[in-house]
């Protein structure tokens, strides 16, 4: 696990901005995972400038979101397709047949979380899984006690997430109790993990993702089985982590060969 320590949420933006226009340009047909949440919107206007300004190419990009809520239509304002609509997706030249997010109106959801796996098998998998966390733990919508192994399923919402969600929704809308979402074995499947976190509110449960032991009661604390995850944190979410001036050292003195920007 990599641990890198910037001084803001818009410094990590533009770090992991890099790395994923980096993979694109390396590898045009690459296969994104992406979040939704208040952490990746500042990375999403870095990849839109860099579409605009820098011509980072998205035409052959595939794309699979993390999860979506059951019962929100993909034209809802609350739902994930109508966020990364919103934040990413229309403003650079993905094409709507490589972008894929769970249909929260699927009538037979085990079905569609079956086709959901499948799709991102045909592709070769996921080269890069970009992540946030949750105050829990939860990575996607795995909350805490998650089989590890699991994969693509209909999940219910613990009363913090739906909380901590609600001011994403507008004032008398109830946040749903169910979503899809990838599993943590599928998570664990792509072939890099990069997870930002910010803030003090994620200290503490970023020590324990980072430092603590593997638990389900903390999913993210899965990635340090990961062969190649980077952590990309603010001083504010990094301020418990026990050996913070190691992480430092590390990342100042990294030779260049090695340098993941
Ligand atoms: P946030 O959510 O980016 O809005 O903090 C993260 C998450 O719940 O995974």
């Amino acid at each position: 696990m990599e641990v890198i320590i910037q001084s803001s949420p818009e410094r990590s933006a533009a770090l992991a901005a890099k790395m994923v226009a980096r993979l694109v340009r390396e590898k045009p047909d690459a296969v994104l995972g992406l979040p939704t949440g208040g952490t990746p919107v500042p990375l999403y206007a870095e990849l839109v400038r860099l579409h605009r300004e820098e011509k980072l190419d998205f035409a052959k990009v595939r794309t699979f979101n993390l999860d979506e809520y059951v019962g929100l239509a993909s034209d809802n304002a609350s739902s994930y397709h109508a966020f990364m609509r919103g934040h990413l997706f229309d403003h650079i030249n993905v094409q709507a047949k490589n972008i894929h997010i769970p249909d929260g109106m699927a009538k037979d959801i085990s079905a569609a979380c079956n086709a959901y796996e499948e799709a991102i098998r045909k592709t070769g998998g996921i080269d890069m899984q970009l992540l946030g966390i949750g105050t829990d733990g939860h990575i996607g919508f795995n909350e805490p006690s998650s089989s590890l192994s699991s994969r693509t399923r209909l999940k219910t919402l613990t009363d913090k997430t739906m909380h901590f969600n609600q001011s994403h929704f507008a004032p008398g809308q109830k946040v749903p109790r169910y979503a899809i979402t990838m599993g943590v074995g599928t998570i664990m499947d792509a072939k890099q993990c990069v997870l930002l976190a910010s803030g003090s509110a994620k200290a503490s449960v970023v020590q324990q993702m980072i430092e603590g032991p593997v638990t389900a009661m903390v999913p993210a604390s899965v990635l340090q089985m990961h062969p190649r995850t980077t952590i990309i944190l603010d001083d504010d979410a990094a301020k418990s982590l026990r050996l913070k001036d190691y992480y430092r050292f590390v990342y100042g003195n990294k030779p260049d060969w090695q340098r993941c920007e």
